[in-house]
This record gives C-alpha cells, structure tokens and sequence, in this order.
C-alpha cells in the first residue's frame, strides 16, 4: 500500500442553502457535514488531510480546530481543478490522493479503500449510475467500455447527456500524475472554470488506466446543495442508525420515528418508543424502557430503570430499576441512585439522590443532597439560590418531607425527621422530631360570603 494522501473540496458557496452559515458546517445527526468527511478520511489512515476551504473560511477552520489537518485556502472558486491546485504543493510526491467532496456526508469508508487500492499507478474514479443524470459530469467510455472521458453536464453533446452512469466526484491516483495533469487543464469549457474531470482525458493521452468503480449506494455519494438534500439525508442517517439498533435487539415501537444526534449505546431488551430524541452520549442499561417523547441528552440509564413520556434528561445518571416521568426534567448534575421514584413535573439541578427515595409530583430540588429512603411530599422546593448565590439543601436517610415545604437553602434535614406540609424551613430541622414551621392557627370565619360580580 503507498501512502495516502487525502484532498477534501470544501470552498464551494452553497448558494441554495440560503443560509449565513457555510453549507459544510450544517449538520446531519447534529456533527457538521464536514465532520462526517473528515471522519471517513481519518478512517483511511492516511498521512496527511488537506481541506480546501473558501467561503466562510475562518468559521471552518475554527469548528475543526482540534484536528490535524492542512488547511488550504481558495480564494476564488474557479473549479474543482483549481480547487485541488491550491492542495498540490503540500501533496507528498511518493504518495497517492484520495479526492473527497466536503459535502458528501454519508461517504462510505469501504468504497473508498477499494478505489484507493484501484489506484495504483491508475485513475480511479467513482461513478454510479443516475435515473436523471441531469447536472453531473458523464462518464464517457469507448467502444472496449474503457473509460475515456468526463464530460461535464454544460459542455456535453445530446449523445452525451443520454449517458446515465455519472461522476461521483470522488477519485484516486498517484501524485506524480496529478501534478502533471493538472499542470496542463484549461478552463476553456462552458463555465470557464478549471475541470478536475479533465484529468481523465490528459490520464488516457499518458496511457495511464483510467478504471471506474460503480457504486450502488446513491446516499453515499449525495452531496448537500439545498436544505431539500440536507433533510432526505438526515432521514437516510437516522434510518440506519435505526435499523443497527434493531439489529443489535433493540426494540424501537417505529424506526422512523427515532433521532440519534450522537451515540447511543444499548444493553439487551430495551425498549424504545415512539419520537424519542438522543443526543450527545446516551448508555441505556438493560431493559430500559423509555415511553414515548423522551429527550434524553448526555446520560447514563442503568439496567431495568423506566423513563415515562415527555421527560426530559439532561447530563444526569439514573440508578437500576428507578422510575421517571411522565413530564419529569433532569437537569445537569442529578444522579440518582438505583430504586429512586421521580414523577410528573418534578425538575431536578445538581441533585444527587440516594437508594430507594421518592420525589414524585410537582416539586423544584437543586443543589441538594438527598439520604436514602427519603420521601420528598408535593410541591417541595429547595430555594437554592438568594439572589446571588446557589445554595446547598442537605436532607439525610429516612426524613419525610410533607407537601408544600419550602426548604431555604443551606439548611440541613436531620435523619428520620419530619417536617409538616405547608413549612417553610429556614433552619436545620433535627433527626427524628417533628418540625413546622406555618401560620400559629386555624381560623374560620361563620357567615363569610363570597364575593359576587357587580353589575354594570
Ligand atoms: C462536480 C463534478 C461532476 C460531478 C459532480 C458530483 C467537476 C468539474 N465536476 O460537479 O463531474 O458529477 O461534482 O457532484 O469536478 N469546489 C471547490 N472549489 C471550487 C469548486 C468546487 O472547493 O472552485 C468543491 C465544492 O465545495 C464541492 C465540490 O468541489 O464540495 C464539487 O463542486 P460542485 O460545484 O458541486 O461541482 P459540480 O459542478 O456539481
Ligand atoms: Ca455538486
């Protein structure tokens, strides 16, 4: 194997995205276009990735700062040949180039390395065959079927455009030969632009072979021109994460109605309603069960916890077996361990809650610490924050917590203690006793009358 060298054209404008943004910076599964190609080019190990970049350049650079890769700027968009003229003088010249398209984002690793290993002192070139091939380059072959030219879409004869098997615009060949090949393209074509494509002809006047690969996967050569292309692509992803899911044995109710924006691992028998969102890092355990409408983002789920509809999980670790939602909010920092209960409209901060203890209805518990078997009444809210600071509630094992308790941060709940519903806490409560903390007594007023509407 020589070594690769790796071109990725990415100055294009992207006109009909209309869009601010840098088309190869929109996203498919919630990674830019562009990481997805950039991606598929570390896979092949080579041993350099020139991206070629022009409009909104900085931006570019910037979103893939973290990368080893050259960047090389094109000024003016004059053409593909041009674009890969800018690479060549940081192209290594024993090597061999893959050429990729910065906005083919579902590229296929494998296809590449057969192309890679096609070029070997040839052309390489990827083609597929096109239903309407209308706007891509044709791959013209000669009476033995071997490849003779590509004819751009605007320069081609009526003869031409009735050919169907297109260029991909992805291709492989010896650094020698590109330079040379490239030295002599002119942009004397109907758009006045330096063809990349014109290679093919200089490479069949070298007696250099000039072999095209077919591909049957169109996805994987699909660029992104128009939002249009960028939502059919995005399905297409979100299909085949979907159906390795079901293949590794997870249940998903519906496969279209899933979206994976990041990774999400599963264990065996989980079990995954309908119009679930996943994004960034997502672990569920065994026999998870997640109900419909859940958005769960950057979390761990242990084995056998169930998470009802409409709950949202945001950076939060759930324990074994425990039950959350429906309408439940997880919010960054919560961990709970295994057994714990949390119900409908209970959101929870940097909460961390220990084995067996329940929070089940319309409750707010930030900053707090919670003991085991804690059970936290309805409508409880650790007040957290005095203006200006967040402020820790600390409530130990066993304590009870009745309805409608206000526990004004930092104050601690000793263990087994109780307070009585309708408190408001604003200094430690010890273990084992009975605190409240409400209006003295309860009055009732004989022969009170409501108020009534007055008439106008
Ligand atoms: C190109 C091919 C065509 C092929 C088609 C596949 C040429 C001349 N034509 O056509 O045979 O069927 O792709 O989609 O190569 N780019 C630059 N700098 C430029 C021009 C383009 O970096 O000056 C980049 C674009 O960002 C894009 C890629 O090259 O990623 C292809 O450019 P595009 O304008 O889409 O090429 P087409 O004319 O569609
Ligand atoms: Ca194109």
């Amino acid at each position: 194997m020589n070594k690769l060298n790796i071109v990725i054209l990415a100055a294009g404008k992207g006109t009909r995205m209309h869009s601010d943004l840098p088309k190869v910076l929109h996203v498919v599964g919630a990674k830019p276009i562009l990481a997805h190609v950039i991606n598929c080019a570390k896979a092949l190990q080579p041993n350099k990735i020139i991206v070629v970049y022009g409009f909104g350049g900085e931006r570019v650079k910037e979103a893939f700062s973290s990368e080893e890769i050259t960047w090389v700027n094109q000024a003016e968009q004059n053409g593909t040949g041009h674009a890969v003229q800018q690479a060549l003088p940081y192209l290594e010249a024993d090597a061999d180039t893959l050429i990729l398209l910065g906005d083919v984002p579902l590229v296929d690793v494998e296809a590449c390395r057969k192309l890679i290993a096609q070029a070997d002192n040839k052309l390489a070139i990827l083609s597929f065959n096109k239903t309407d091939p209308t706007g891509y380059g044709r791959i013209v072959r000669d009476v033995s079927d071997q490849v003779h030219a590509i004819v751009e879409h605007k320069d081609a004869t009526e003869a031409q455009r009735a050919i169907v098997e297109v260029n991909t615009g992805i291709m492989a060949m010896p650094n020698v030969h590109l330079k040379s090949w490239l030295s002599r393209i002119t942009n004397n074509n109907a758009q006045g632009e330096y063809y990349l494509t014109d290679i093919v002809a200089l490479a069949v006047q070298d007696n250099i072979s000039v072999v095209a690969e077919i591909t049957e996967d169109e996805w994987s050569v699909t660029g992104i021109n128009a939002k249009t292309d960028l939502a059919q692509i995005e399905r297409v992803h979100q299909n085949r994460i979907a159906q390795a899911l079901l293949q590794q044995g997870v249940t998903l109710k519906d496969p279209a109605r899933i979206d994976v924006r990041g990774e999400l691992r599963c264990g065996r028998d989980v079990e995954i309603d309908v119009n679930c969102i996943f994004e960034g890092n997502v672990t569920l355990g065994d026999r998870v069960k997640i109900a419909t409408n859940c958005v769960v983002k950057n979390a761990m789920i242990a084995a056998g916890a169930q998470i009802a509809a409409f709950t949202h999980i945001d950076e939060s670790a759930i324990g074994e077996n425990s039950r959350i939602g429906p309408f439940a909010r997880l919010r960054p920092g919560t961990s709970l361990a295994s057994g714990t209960h949390v119900g409908n409209f209970v959101e929870l901060k940097n909460a961390q809650v220990d084995v067996g203890s329940k929070i089940n209805h319309l409750s707010y518990v930030g900053d707090s610490t919670i003991g085991k078997n804690v059970n936290i009444g309805a409508g409880t809210i650790t007040c957290n924050y005095d203006g200006a600071n967040k402020l820790r509630t600390v409530i130990e094992d066993d304590a009870f917590i009745g309805s409608d308790s206000q526990l004004v941060a930092p104050v601690t709940i000793g263990k087994g203690a109780t307070i009585a519903a309708g408190s408001t806490i604003t200094k430690d409560a010890p273990a084992g006793q009975l605190t409240f903390c409400r209006a003295k007594e309860q009055k009732s007023i004989a022969g009170w009358k409501r108020p009534v509407k007055i008439k106008k």
